[in-house]
């Protein structure tokens, strides 16, 4: 069965939504189950997450999980978040039946995919503005 925490962050989550300004977008699903995570990253010029959402296609496990990952991530560095692990989704969320901890870990995934875009979408313009410092010469 599910855990007391498990229900309240499913019924009440406290980081759902979309993100204004969001410079890391991570999507990941499982085949098998059809769930969805999306995890919405602002990040400051220092490397560290001001604030972290998220939009979950999925079961009660998959949306508590995924408000936990965010939790865990606000006000850390990159490198912080991607130390994040499922165990500490999961110890946070407690009694979860074993077939759901993969819902534990889509979160920790959705976390890297998120950190990975925000690094994709920093050298893209990086390289963008060394092509317009190029042009200017
Ligand atoms: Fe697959 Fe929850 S059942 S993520």
């Amino acid at each position: 069965m599910y855990s007391k925490e498990i229900i309240e962050r499913f019924k009440n989550p406290r980081n759902a939504g979309g993100l204004r300004g969001a410079n890391g977008v991570g999507k990941v699903g499982n085949a098998a189950c059809g769930d969805i995570m999306k995890v919405y990253l602002l990040v400051d010029d220092n490397g560290i997450i001001k604030d972290a959402r998220f939009k979950t296609f999925g079961c009660c496990a998959a949306i508590a999980s995924t408000d936990v990952a965010c939790d865990l991530i606000k006000g850390k560095t990159l490198d912080e978040a991607l130390k994040v692990t499922n165990k500490q989704v999961y110890d946070i969320l407690g009694e979860m039946p074993p077939h759901k901890i993969h819902c534990s870990v889509l979160a920790e995934e959705s976390i890297h995919a998120a950190v990975e875009d925000y690094y994709k979408r920093k050298d893209k313009a990086n390289k963008k503005s060394a092509k317009s410092d190029d042009d200017e010469d």
